[in-house]
């Protein structure tokens, strides 16, 4: 639908040489996409300013032209960052808005900008500039999340709670080294951004509609004018390329599955029944009937969010499928899939930035739960086998009659004696309960990547080195 911007005509300007009447109302509605791509004036404008410099430093196009074309490219700049541009919808798209609010602004001149373009090479570049800083925008803000983890994970490298598999209680871990757990996380979903800014840093303007051009053009000048490596190297998949999007999709859908899996655990954590963290007031909500409630609703949104990003995925991956060479409309339904990823990603990673940052870590209930669930069983079997030299086989046995008795008497391994201890296995001393206690269990886990107090502070301090 127009919005409120965008006038409509009955007759299409841009190829009436061709064209007897105007579109079908219909056909307007379905081929224009002015209404989200003007998102991406300001990277138009800026390919538009380099490939008319170019045409006039290559002898195409004068210097006067070159200069009347700039200034008005400046005029609608302005314009439409002060919000007095009319957007027609008649026009298609944000590139023949430009382009004929040019033409109304310079006079013929403008019709010299789109030698030796088109806007099949014109829209791979905007986008893909848009992209570019998109990207480079998500691994700023990623890089925030990691910093958020790291000072928690400092804070509380020694901080004991339960570690789960299956959300079965397992064995002790820090919450320090949880924390840690997710900056590996995101510092792979940052990894892949650096990897897609590489990717894409090739300027596909000058790839003209599919063949390229026979004018004199200079595409490593637009290029190195428009911060891109080099040009792209062939001009059929130029125009019919969008890998660009897919990448930043696909990164996004990662990034959000890892979001949601810590939205997830902020929902469990919250609950008075685990009781592990209490989220700030800033980033929680109250019920309008219930009284007592604090509910995670950002923590929800962002866990959401992930269906959204993930279906924006698949929506791109099934309308580049099949898809003949070159360019095709069909490609025009790449943006806003990725508009709305990239908005819906940057909300859920700044919320949980701030949930993170924020939220009250409860390390007595963390303790508490720690050492229940018999999370020290694999202690004593490990005890078993080092003081005891049992198999680790025979080790798991005894520790699990010892659970049983543990279990029948309703207490904790610690609370179990000596004498009881002996009974099932006589190999058994008082040095045992050393490794029974939980501050004992996290202590000992010093292999590499373990989750011993010391060995997190040192992954802390690697990857403060790489933040
Ligand atoms: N609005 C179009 C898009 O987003 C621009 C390119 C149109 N090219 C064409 N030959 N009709 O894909």
């Amino acid at each position: 639908m127009a919005d409120a911007k965008t006038e409509t005509q009955s007759s299409n300007q841009m190829w009436g040489g061709r064209f007897a009447s105007g579109p079908d109302a219909i056909m307007e509605e379905i081929n224009a996409s002015i209404g989200f791509d003007k998102k991406l004036y300001a990277q138009d404008i800026r390919g538009s300013m380099a490939h008319a410099t170019m045409l006039a430093h290559q002898g195409i196009i004068s210097t006067e032209d070159r200069d009347s074309i700039v200034s008005g490219l400046q005029t609608i700049l302005k314009e439409i960052e002060d919000g007095s541009f009319q957007f027609s919808r008649k026009l298609e798209d944000i590139h023949m808005n430009v382009e004929a609010r040019l033409a109304a602004l310079i006079g013929p001149a403008a019709g010299r900008l789109h030698t030796a373009r088109s806007r099949n090479d014109q829209v791979a570049l905007d986008f893909r500039l848009w992209v570019k800083e998109e990207l480079q925008k998500t691994e700023k803000m990623l890089s925030a999340l990691i910093t958020a983890f790291l000072d928690r994970a400092e804070e509380h490298a020694d901080t004991v709670m339960p570690g789960f598999t299956h959300l079965q209680t397992a064995q002790p871990v820090t919450f320090g080294h949880h924390c840690m757990a997710y900056v590996e996380m995101f510092g792979r979903d940052r990894a892949r951004v650096r990897h897609a800014i590489e990717h894409l840093d090739e300027s596909p303007i000058g790839a003209a509609a599919l063949a390229g051009t026979g004018f004199p053009i200079d595409r490593h000048m637009t290029a190195k004018a428009l911060g891109f490596r080099e040009p792209t190297r062939n001009s059929i998949d130029t125009v019919s390329d969008r890998d660009f999007a897919l990448e930043f999709l696909s990164i996004a859908a990662i990034a959000a599955t890892h979001l949601s899996r810590l939205a997830e655990e902020i929902v469990i954590w919250s609950t008075p029944q685990f009781g592990f963290i209490r989220l700030s007031d800033a980033f929680s909500t109250g019920s309008s009937i219930m009284p007592q409630k604090k509910n995670p609703d950002a923590a929800e949104l962002v866990r959401a969010k992930t269906g959204r990003i993930n279906g924006s995925l698949v929506a791109l991956l099934t309308v580049m499928k099949g898809l003949p060479l070159a360019y095709s409309k069909d490609m025009q339904e790449d943006k806003e899939q990725v508009f709305d990823a990239a908005e819906n990603l940057e909300l859920a990673i700044a919320a949980m930035t701030g949930m993170v940052r924020d939220m009250t870590i409860r390390t007595d209930r963390m303790k508490a739960a720690a050492g229940s669930g018999y999370s020290t069983a694999t202690d004593l079997a490990d005890w078993l086998v080092r003081e005891a030299g049992l198999p680790f086989r025979d080790a798991h046995h005894v520790t699990g009659r010892a659970v049983a008795l543990a279990e029948q008497k309703g207490c904790e391994l610690s609370a179990l004696s000596l004498d009881e201890l002996q009974a099932i296995n006589p190999a058994i001393t008082d040095k045992v309960y050393d490794v029974l206690t939980v501050e004992a269990s996290v202590a000992s886990r010093t292999s590499f990547g373990g989750t011993a107090p010391d060995n997190v502070r040192q992954q802390i301090a690697w990857w403060r080195g790489r933040n």
